[in-house]
């Protein structure tokens, strides 16, 4: 049946005329959270994302950010309101061109009523005025708006956008963007995507960044400094743009150094994942004192902290490696993690064998004898370990091991083939774990339901047996120089701290 809009008062003299007449009943709320059991309340339903378009102004001095954010979406119930997620203050949100009334609810919901429901498949145009000190707010106690400075930058995981833009915040719902930024002479702002106008006026100066390809939510960035901006070209002619605080202090050479190897390590890669899916790389380092980088899409966050005992490309290569694990290739829910870090970590140690330093199977073997049976690693589930330990070391590293383990069982042909066929078969979309595992059997022609339950669903150090090829003897061989530049980029990502 289709249904048309009826507004309440319109119902009585709407239902003579209809055959079968629409009933107010059938449209409800949109959920607060998208269904994902480890954010309940993160992302919302009743509608689906496709553009977020965000016309800010910052100024550094005050943190005030103000702003529009034009979002177009579609529902996908009989829809009578919806939230979105965000934390700033709102003055006016309008619905396809008409004033819709708003209310906050816990933590970080923002409930929108139209002033019509809303029938399924609906183009929405979602008009959200704000302004705000993103510092100041906070959502199950923590803020991940981090102040520097001379400017501020949005970057976390797996929440960050409450801080900066209204959204379905949750990467299921994955959308394009624009995002024109102002602020003072002097400051720049940067973003994922394509810089595609500065404009200067009044003492602003405006830019305009576009993200052509799907996002996630949490892998939308924004850094406000002073930076000294490159441009580049990969040999393969991806366009990088990387930025660097002007105030990085004696960390600058490693930063530069490491950084400026993008190009080279993005061609590097897609000899092993295929073409790099997007627009443009790079990354920007900011001067904060968070320690992790984050693989915001197109440009990477990194920290100085991570470039304090100097060059480190094996971090580039992680963060990299996830624009195809993670970036192009999106999580389906938050369980599966270990799609994102696991593959990241792998593409770090093939780095290695690429450099000398060690072989994967020698970083899977040191993984497997550097922790004993009664280790709490093991008893972490890296296919579903569960929002506390979603970032643990386990997810990285086990996660690796995982990989090495179905590379041993299934020969370098097949493993290759799925590392490069997987970001083909799910381009700009999302995937869980259990596709994965489908996929890796359809590839290899090989049952393996019991080598992932062993690596990624056993709460318990997998036997001798199970890591065949693993040398669990020889703890105590050295180290290969690479793990412990690993250790150093990573150390501490099961503490993550806000
Ligand atoms: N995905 C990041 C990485 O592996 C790690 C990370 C998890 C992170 N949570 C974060 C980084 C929060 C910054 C903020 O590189
Ligand atoms: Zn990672």
């Amino acid at each position: 049946m289709h249904r048309r809009i009826i507004a309440p008062g319109a119902l009585a003299a709407a239902s003579l005329l209809l055959a079968i007449p629409a009933s107010a009943a059938s449209y409800s709320p949109g959920a607060p959270g998208i269904g994902d059991p480890y954010y309940p309340y993160y992302g919302n339903g009743g509608y689906d994302v496709s553009h977020y378009d965000l016309r800010l102004r910052y100024q550094p001095t005050t943190d005030e950010l103000q702003g529009t954010a034009t979002i177009q979406a579609r529902t996908t119930q009989d829809l009578s309101r919806f939230d979105l997620d965000f934390l700033l203050d709102v003055s006016e949100v309008r619905v396809n061109g008409e004033r819709a009334s708003f209310a906050r609810a816990e933590q970080h919901e923002l409930v929108v009523t139209p002033k019509r429901p809303l029938p399924e498949g609906t183009p929405l145009t979602v008009v959200v005025r704000y302004r705000g000190v993103p510092s100041t707010k906070s959502a199950y106690g923590f803020t991940t708006w981090h102040r520097t400075p001379d400017g501020a930058v949005a970057a976390d995981e797996p929440e960050s956008a409450w801080w900066w833009f209204p959204s379905n915040d949750h990467p299921s719902d994955k959308a394009t963007y624009d995002v024109s930024v102002a602020v003072p002479d002097g400051t720049q702002a940067v973003s994922n995507g394509t810089l595609r106008s500065t404009d200067a006026k009044r003492g602003w100066t405006r830019y305009s960044w576009r993200q052509d390809r799907p996002q996630a939510t949490y892998l939308a960035t924004l850094a406000i400094g002073k930076f000294d901006i490159t441009t580049s070209r990969s040999e393969r002619g991806v366009p990088v743009i990387n930025a660097y605080s002007k105030d990085l202090g004696a960390g600058a050479g490693a930063a530069r150094a490491s950084v400026e190897r993008t190009g080279e390590i993005v061609d590097w890669l897609s000899d092993y994942f295929g073409p790099y899916p997007f627009a443009t790389a790079g990354g920007y380092v900011p001067n904060t004192t968070t320690g992790y980088a984050l693989e915001t899409q197109t440009r990477v966050y990194y920290s100085p902290k991570q470039f304090a005992k100097g060059s480190n490309p094996s971090l580039v290569v992680h963060e990299l490696a996830h624009q195809w694990y993670g970036d192009d290739v999106s999580l389906k829910g938050w369980k599966d993690i270990w799609l994102n870090e696991g593959f990241a970590t792998y593409a770090q140690w093939l780095w290695s064998e690429h450099e000398g330093e060690g072989t994967a199977q020698q970083l899977a073997d040191h993984v497997y004898s550097s922790h004993a049976a009664d280790d709490p690693f093991w008893t972490v589930k890296p296919g579903d370990p569960g929002p506390d330990d979603q970032f643990d070391d386990a997810v990285y590293d086990r996660g690796a091991a995982a990989l090495q383990a179905l590379r041993d069982e299934i020969g370098d042909g097949a493993f290759f083939r799925i590392l490069k066929g997987w970001p083909k078969a799910h381009a700009y979309g999302n995937a869980s774990v259990a596709d994965f595992e489908k996929y890796a059997e359809k590839i290899s022609g090989k049952p393996l339901a019991g080598l992932f339950d062993t690596w990624l669903y056993e709460p318990t150090k997998p036997s001798a047996g199970a890591a065949r090829s693993f040398t669990a003897t020889d703890a105590a061989a050295p180290l290969p120089k690479s793990w412990n530049q690993i250790e150093a980029a990573h150390g501490g990502h099961g503490t993550l701290s806000r």
